[in-house]
């Protein structure tokens, strides 16, 4: 979503800005914009449209300011155009901002009485306004930030320039990431560390409502009440492939490729396969006294919730209830005591899931969270984490973090099995060398031979206006993920549907254009495939055109009836059903949004990371 990032002290502002706004591309904006200070005047550069946009309006300016804030927006209040591009400004201050201002509409009219000029749609433009406001009276930087944090109600982080303030920035943060970077005679501010990494991997990260002065050689940290904090500065880990396509034509298509690896690394990382051991990190609570499990989580990461909800029913035995976060806080919990909240999310920074998880926190709950990025907000808050081991994953539509979170949904099932005393030294063998074959079972996903065939009907999917996806028990999710997938990438309206509802109302879409594509594994333990045969049945009778999907003896059985097949391996359990059938999905996805034209890593509209609510 909306990056931020800001260098003071620096003779190559322009380029620090643009090389960190490229680094925050992959979390998806529509306009880009910075502005420096040079000769006590703001130099304001904004665009609609991609970076590569404002590096063509910047080449024909010479700024030589040494400091500079920039941004990439992803529109909320007022759409992508220039005008509400960031940074914006009052006479004396200019600011960019994550986040939103949810009383912008009281605070602009207040202003706006007092002579205030508004130019922009957006709640940003409120801030530099009221700091401004608050300046004039204070004549004092930190408090006038200070006086304007109190008077905002919403989510913010904050970078602010002023007039005749050559050699200062002044950050803020409540609820969206910021970070300041320590550079030699020059220092940074950023909303993701990653804008920085080129420069710096020292990095201090700010807390709730704390506010900080950054000036070329030192930095400044203030509570809410304007008392200065002392901080820790960390040295962040290098950030290993995060920026090479590794010969890929996108980021999607390598992060497709890499999820064996992410699953060998799983096991790598929590699992002795010579004992048959799990070690997941110290949770600090009692599992044995967990006799409940809600899991909170958004989009893809719901959907590794949902397939948790299988795994942990089926192999623990206990029982779970999955939610929405954007839906979790607004209605009613009886919270129990002996209820385990579990929050998935491969960011930890989705602002409803955040705010979820803080909600559980107030009243009470115990909180594991399951996520991607180790230091991330959710981490943080949590009294428990375990960290999926996916690595940076930088396409937009999430792929192999939904694999490593089913994965580890997966340890963490058979792991409470065993404290649960569900599941017995056998057992857990078993469950274990399935999770550790998948990894193997993937790979045959990938050849060539499988690839061309998934190609071929990605090609006769790019015209289609839209699209089914039904499946049963654990594949009942893998078609709802399969069908967001799709839909993210391709535009064209796919929807997952639970086969047996079929016919309870989704039915009637079907006629001789509607491509449905069947998820019929045949699961070894759990064998739905003949009730999923009969609802492909049910649609074959209609003239639905189906593509079927299926290891090579289900793929004979229902012969002739599936106009097209997509052959996977023939899976043993509940675990591999959950991980191995949604990749071919994930494939054809990327396929038809290639053929299509898309911007496969940065479909329209979407955001890595969803910091707003
Ligand atoms: C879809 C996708 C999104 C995310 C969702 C939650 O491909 O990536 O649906 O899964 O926005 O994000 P995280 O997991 O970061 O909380």
């Amino acid at each position: 979503m909306c990056g931020i990032v800001g260098v003071v002290g620096s003779k190559n502002s322009v380029t620090i800005i643009i090389d960190g706004l490229k680094k925050l591309e992959y979390r998806g904006y529509d306009s880009a914009g910075i502005a420096l200070l040079e000769n006590n005047q703001f130099r304001t550069v904004k665009e609609e449209g991609k970076i590569v946009q404002l590096e063509q309006a910047l080449a024909q300016h010479k700024f030589s300011g040494e400091i500079a804030i920039g941004h990439t927006r992803w529109a909320t209040h007022g759409a992508p155009s220039k005008e509400n591009a960031h940074p914006h400004a009052s006479s004396q201050v200019c600011v960019v901002h994550n986040g939103i201002i949810e009383n912008h509409q009281e605070l602009k009219a207040k202003l706006q009485k007092n002579g205030a000029q508004f130019l922009s749609e957006t709640d940003t433009e409120v801030v530099p306004h009221l700091i401004e406001y608050h300046f004039a009276q204070t004549h004092d930087i930190k408090k006038s930030i200070l006086a304007a944090a109190k008077e905002i109600h919403g989510t913010f982080a904050l970078a602010v320039i002023f007039k005749g303030h050559q050699d200062l920035i002044a950050v803020a943060k409540r609820g969206s990431p910021l970070v300041l970077g320590m550079g030699k005679g020059e220092n940074y501010v950023a909303s993701d560390y990653y804008a920085l990494s080129d420069h710096t991997n020292k990095i201090i990260a700010l807390d709730d409502d704390e506010f900080a002065l950054v000036l070329p050689n030192s930095v400044e940290v203030f509570d809410v009440e304007g008392k200065k904090v002392n901080k820790k500065v960390k040295t962040m880990e290098a950030e290993k492939n995060r920026v090479s396509k590794d010969g890929y034509d996108h980021f999607m298509l390598k992060e497709i490729y890499e999820q064996p690896r992410v699953l060998e690394e799983t096991i790598q990382a929590y699992v002795d396969l010579s004992n048959s051991s799990i070690h997941l990190p110290n949770f600090g609570f009692d599992l044995k006294e967990i006799n409940k499990i809600t899991i909170v989580a958004c989009g893809t990461s719901y959907y590794s919730g949902l397939c948790a909800k299988y795994l942990i029913e089926e192999i623990a035995g206990v029982e779970v209830e999955v939610d929405i976060a954007s839906e979790f806080r607004y209605r009613s919990h009886p919270f129990r005591h002996d209820n385990l909240m579990i929050f998935v999310s491969q960011s930890g920074e989705t602002a409803d899931t955040l705010a979820a998880l803080k909600y559980a926190k107030q009243n009470g709950q115990k909180i594991l969270s399951i996520v991607n990025v180790a230091h991330s907000s959710m981490a943080q808050l949590s009294d428990a984490v375990i960290r999926t081991v996916a690595g940076p994953e930088i396409g937009v539509a999430s792929t192999k973090a939904y694999t490593g979170q089913v994965a580890i949904l997966s340890l963490f099932a058979v792991h409470l099995g065993v404290i649960k005393g569900k599941v017995d030294a056998k057992q857990k063998n078993i469950l274990l060398q399935q999770l550790a074959e998948s990894g193997l079972k993937m790979t045959h996903l990938f050849d060539q031979s499988k690839i061309k065939n998934i190609k071929k009907i990605a090609k006769s999917l790019t015209r289609a206006r839209n699209l089914l996806y039904i499946g049963r028990g654990i594949s009942q999710v893998t078609a709802f993920e399969a069908a967001l997938k799709f839909r993210e990438l391709s535009y064209i309206n796919a929807q997952g549907i639970a086969a047996g509802e079929l016919k309870h109302g989704t039915i009637a879409l079907i006629d001789k254009k509607m491509p449905v594509v069947v998820i019929a594994p045949r699961n070894s333990q759990n064998d739905l495939f003949e009730k999923t045969l009969s609802n492909a049945q049910e649609v074959n009778a209609r003239g639905g055109k189906i593509i079927f999907v299926s290891d090579r003896e289900g793929i004979v059985q229902f012969g002739k009836m599936a106009r097209k097949k997509i052959e996977i391996p023939k899976l043993d359990g509940v675990i591999q059903e959950a991980i191995l059938p949604v990749i071919s999905t994930q494939l054809l996805a990327y396929y038809v949004s290639l053929y299509k034209g898309n911007d496969v890593d940065q479909p329209r509209n979407l955001a890595k990371s969803v910091t707003v609510e």
